[in-house]
């Protein structure tokens, strides 16, 4: 949520940061802008909307200089107006701030800093930062940031330029992700690494409470007492290819059909096919901690809440171990039950959603063991986890999670393998879902191949003004995460339930108008679905089935019909989801809707 990129060395700061925002827009995207500072003072330009608009401003009045930090916004304190856009100012326009998080007590600061003289100019917390700094300046930024920084409560990622320092840049992170990209002769500060990948792939990722100095002559690590720090530097090993289009129309239709490779990703190494087992190096626990579980809490928001949904039916099923599945927005300020034979399981794409790391540090501080199913590696909530495993879907740049749900949800059969073996259950069962695993990415595959089916369901119901989504046992979340996907790009209103649910109040939605799309593949509860659609019929819905086979139960009944391959019921999910997928793709598209950006979303939720 937000994004900020920083640059110092010998070349020309604007067209580079310019071309970093470009790369970090899917995180936030309703205003932008860039300072730089010249030797001769700091100029800053900015606009509201896309970063593009911020580039025809910078083509009209260019900037020039070799030192600056630029940001793109998604709007937490005031509007997206050009005023609010970031980088903000103190009073003598000395001080240039860029942020990612809250400043919590920012009304208080404010107050505080007005009655001592400041005038601010904008509607947002970041301001205030900039105006401490400036009531903070002695000798170096460095310094005035840190003593900033002590009066700050709340998160922050920042990066701060003055032209009373002009050859440095100061970045600090409490709670919002930061990193220090290392070249020659240059460094740069991002949030999030695909801002300077093309220029550097070795990275230093800064932890809370830590303060950076970067200058052409190096970088400086202090905590906000000063004291240095030696800190690791990693190298990223994803390319630039991976979080560009390939010739797709959208990352969003690319990723879809990346899940064959991306599914592959999660289990290369790790599926132990003759053992009917996983062998998970991440997980590296003593097999007494895994052994002496009596409760799993699996916690996370939107779509990974949904892959934890099914986490739960498949740990349940197969290593019987009691789950709770908790969104991390309530489970951080919920007096929850954890003991110390709990384990904790945290899902997160980003490993930065700003409640799922709450939640994490919740379980943590309550006595539970933690594991993390996370994408992004070194991400916050990577490493903050006691072990875990990362789901290698490789950088998901749409804003709707497609291939990290796929992924996460094989991320926790293997898990579940790894628990059900060594609590007792056999090799043949075990391998029997190890088979099935391994079949997962050739069956996509061949749903994939059928998309423009899909795409001619969509033109049926592009216009469509509401939709239904049912589902039951293991495709209740199916459901759930197809209504998700579509609101979030078409912005059709769309509701997932459980199918049975239906006729306790949903049911009365139900008319000609209303599409239904029943997640139906042939398991346990498919003929107690049969049930549920004839309910919808019989009150004239129309009724879209993604099923397994040639089913008479269903003739007749349905309007419309898309086959899945079969596979066991417990990963029925992961190919039920790819038409649920495709079919909000193409009706979004369909409506001219910005699937890769919708409105008010972010990829990443580093606040509250
Ligand atoms: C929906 C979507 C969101 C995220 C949620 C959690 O398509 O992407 O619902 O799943 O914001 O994000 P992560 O997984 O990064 O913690």
């Amino acid at each position: 949520m937000c994004g900020i990129v920083g640059y110092v060395g010998p070349r020309d700061a604007p067209a580079l940061l310019l071309e970093g925002l470009k790369r970090l827009e899917y995180r936030g995207y309703d205003s932008a802008g860039v300072s730089i500072t010249n030797g001769g003072g700091l100029e800053t330009r900015k606009a509201a909307g896309k970063i593009s608009k911020l580039e025809s401003v910078m083509n009209g009045s260019p900037l020039h200089g070799t030192v600056g930090i630029g940001h793109t916004r998604w709007a937490t304190h005031g509007a997206p107006t050009e005023c609010n856009a970031h980088p903000h100012h103190d009073c003598t326009n000395t001080i240039a701030v860029v942020h990612n998080g809250i400043i919590e007590n920012a009304s208080t600061l404010k107050a505080q800093l007005e009655a001592r003289g400041h005038e601010f100019r904008s509607e947002t917390d970041t301001e205030v930062l900039a105006h401490l700094i400036e009531a903070e300046y002695e000798d170096d930024l460095e310094g005035a940031v840190a003593d900033a920084l002590r009066q700050v409560e709340g998160t922050y990622g920042i990066a701060v330029v003055s032209s009373r320092d002009p050859d440095k840049i100061v970045a600090a992170r409490k709670g919002s992700p930061l990193l220090i990209g290392v070249g020659e002769g240059e460094y740069y500060v991002a949030s999030d690494a695909s801002a300077i990948l093309q220029y550097t792939r070795q990275v230093v990722y800064l932890d809370d409470g830590e303060v950076a100095v970067l200058s052409r002559n190096g970088y400086q690590v202090v905590d906000l007492r000063e004291r240095q720090l030696q800190k690791p530097v990693t190298k990223i090993d994803w390319d630039l290819e991976q979080i560009e289009k390939g010739g797709f129309p959208h990352f969003m239709l690319k990723e879809i059909f990346e899940q064959p490779q991306t599914i592959e990703n999660t289990m290369r190494g790790r599926l132990l096919l003759e053992e009917g087992d996983a062998k998970l190096g991440g997980i590296d626990l003593p097999a007494e901690k895994l052994l002496e579980a009596d409760q799993i809490i699996i916690t996370a928001c939107g779509t990974s809440w949904h892959a934890g949904l099914i986490g739960e039916q498949l740990i349940e099923e197969f290593a019987r171990i009691p789950v709770e599945v908790e969104y991390a927005s309530e489970f951080r300020y919920r007096n929850a039950v954890v003991t110390p034979k709990t384990l904790a399981i945290v899902i997160s794409q980003s490993g930065e959603t700003a409640d799922t790391l709450a939640a994490l540090r919740e379980a943590k501080h309550r006595g539970a063991t933690t594991i993390g199913i996370v994408n992004v590696v070194g991400s916050t909530i990577a490493r903050d986890t006691d072990c875990g495993m990362y789901t290698h879907a490789g950088p998901e740049i749409g804003v709707a999670s497609t291939k990290a749900f796929t992924s996460q949800v094989v991320s926790l059969a293997l898990l579940t393998l790894k628990l059900a073996r060594m609590r007792g259950l056999s090799v043949v069962k075990g391998r029997e879902i190890a088979e099935a695993l391994q079949k997962l990415p050739g069956q996509i595959k061949q749903i994939l191949d059928r998309a423009d089916e899909i795409e001619q369901l969509a033109e049926e119901f592009k216009r469509a003004p509401n939709f239904l989504y049912l589902g039951r046992g293991y495709n209740f979340p199916t459901a759930l995460e197809g209504a998700l996907k579509l609101k979030e790009i078409s912005y059709i209103h769309a509701e997932g339930y459980p199918a049975a649910e239906m006729k306790h109040g949903p049911i009365a939605l139900i008319d000609e108008m209303m599409p239904v799309v029943f997640v139906a593949p042939h398991d346990s509860v498919f003929e107690k679905l049969v049930s549920n659609v004839q309910e919808v019929k019989a009150r004239r819905g129309t009724v879209i089935a993604i099923t397994t086979r040639d089913e008479e139960a269903l003739e007749g009944k349905v309007d419309y019909e898309f086959r899945i391959p079969e596979t066991i019921e417990a990963l029925t999910p992961v190919l039920a989801a790819i038409p649920l997928q495709l079919l909000a793709y193409y009706i979004a598209v369909k409506r001219g809707a910005n699937v890769d950006q919708p409105r008010n979303l972010a990829k990443s939720v580093t606040v509250e």
